[in-house]
């Protein structure tokens, strides 16, 4: 770990220099056997050759942390600088493996608690991609596939059958956009019912069944059809679903709450409702499926088969983009049943799908969802009797410190060296979701710098 101590003045050559003592390059080439020569590069090039070959201006590609903000300030987004500036979040990602990321400039390691993929740098969806790479790239969004094929059998696979369709997309929101079209053209209706605090992409379906009145407003996208009605509120639901409502659409757990832990009917009652009025049901599962929560979809701990489940984030191993939307047998019928249902050119992109079929085998082993488990016991123990609250779903948490409040709690645990953001709809939440491969001290670390930090 390094010493936190802020440099911005670090030159990059220091900065590659930081990287192979770190010994990026041979982790690089340790997981590769027997690939020389396919990307026109030996695999024991060291991080200055892979700047000289590929990349001139350096890794990273601006000096410092300044520059660097400077210049995506100036062309990409200032919005995205003054959040993290705010937060007091400032991390640049340099090196990054398994459970932590390194500042760029700093050369402080923080353990990832914003996770988007299992871990990161899995060795394993390298090695599959980088053997891959040897024939594949993204392919052709018109032709037959099999490499789509094979990564749609194993989420289906997953599902225990239960699903049976999967149409591929580049992202979460991409799913969401296809879920609610799908449903909308199945039904012959247009309102949907999602729930309050839910984040659903940045699209226009998407930003419109996300509880976020300002990208509404923004947007122009207030649509009168689309109702929030409170998580975890059965009466709330049953009153607001009628035989006009094309789907209701649920994030899981809606992170952005905290993690909030629903009634254990509360799923059952929104599918019968559903049923009820010939409406569909969506689960957005972008941040819990995959394993997160012990079982390989947050939706299979509630008795309970929604007719659409969406997924994105870790699909791709964290490696490349590649996301999707399972479909249960009645919508994939009507969806399927036209020429082109859906297009994406790097949705199911074949390199992609090669991820996204490791990923399948990787979680879908015993072993690692008990791993998953394992370790919620150990945070569940680890994080008892604190002056906070815990919302738990395996390794979804969120933690709610009002007294500290979330800004706080934020910049606390990223200075202790712990990388998290605030749960923006509580006062005093973060989302806290760990890597899903710790070791158990990696575990015990992490949870002895949350007590130290919050209590
Ligand atoms: C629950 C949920 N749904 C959808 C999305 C959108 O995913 P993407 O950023 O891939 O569009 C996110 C992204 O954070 C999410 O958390």
């Amino acid at each position: 770990m390094g010493d936190g101590t802020r440099d911005r003045t670090s030159s990059r050559r220091d900065c590659i220099r930081t990287i192979a003592a770190a010994g990026g390059a041979a982790a690089l080439a340790s997981c590769t056997p027997g690939t020389e020569g396919a990307l026109g590069a030996s695999d024991d090039q060291t991080p200055a050759d892979m700047e000289a070959r590929h990349f001139p201006e350096g890794y990273p590609p601006y000096p410092s942390a300044e520059a660097t903000e400077t210049a995506f300030s100036e062309h990409v987004s200032p919005g995205n600088v003054g959040v993290m500036q705010a937060f007091g979040t400032e991390l640049h990602f340099g090196q990054r493996e398994g459970a932590r990321v390194q500042d760029a400039f700093t050369g402080k390691w923080y353990w990832d608690c914003h996770r988007n993929g299992t871990r990161h740098r899995n060795p394993d969806i390298i090695a599959a991609v980088k053997e891959a790479l040897h024939q594949l790239e993204i392919g052709n969004l018109l032709l037959v596939s099999g490499y789509k094929a094979k990564a749609a059998e194993k989420l289906i696979a997953s599902t225990d059958g239960a699903l049976t369709g999967v149409t591929y997309t580049a992202s979460g929101a991409e799913s969401t956009e296809v879920a609610i079209r799908a449903t909308r053209g199945m039904t012959r209706r247009t309102k949907l019912v999602s729930v309050e605090a839910s984040y659903h992409g940045h699209t226009c379906f998407a930003l419109a069944a996300g509880d976020s009145a300002d990208n509404h407003e923004r947007y122009l996208l207030d649509f009168d059809d689309f109702v929030f009605v409170p998580y975890d509120d059965v009466d709330a639901m049953a009153a607001a679903v009628d035989d006009q409502t094309a789907a209701v659409l649920i994030e899981s757990s809606p992170a952005q709450a905290g993690f909030p832990v629903p009634d254990p009917g509360y799923f059952r009652a929104v599918m019968d409702t559903c049923r009820k009025h010939g409406a569909k049901l969506i689960i957005d599962e972008v941040q819990t499926g995959l394993g997160a929560t012990g079982k390989f979809w947050f939706w299979q701990h509630h008795g309970i088969v929604p007719d659409i489940v969406t997924t994105a984030k870790g699909l791709g191993g964290g490696i490349l983009a590649n996301a999707a939307v399972l479909l249960a047998p009645e919508i994939k019928e009507w969806f399927f049943d036209t020429a082109i249902p859906h297009s994406s050119t790097f949705g199911g992109n074949e390199l992609g799908c090669v991820a996204t079929a490791r990923v399948c085998d990787l979680t879908m082993a015993p072993s690692f969802l008990e791993h998953v488990n394992a370790l919620a016991e150990q945070f569940a123990e680890g994080l008892r009797g604190g002056p906070y609250q815990v919302n738990q779903h395996g390794l979804c948490m969120g933690i709610l410190a009002e007294e500290m409040g979330k800004m706080e709690m934020t910049a606390r645990l990223f200075e202790a060296g712990i990388f998290t953001v605030p749960a923006w709809y509580t006062d005093g939440g973060v989302e806290f979701r760990p890597i899903l491969t710790l070791t158990e001290n990696e575990a015990d670390e992490i949870i002895g710098i949350f007590r130290d930090t919050v209590g």
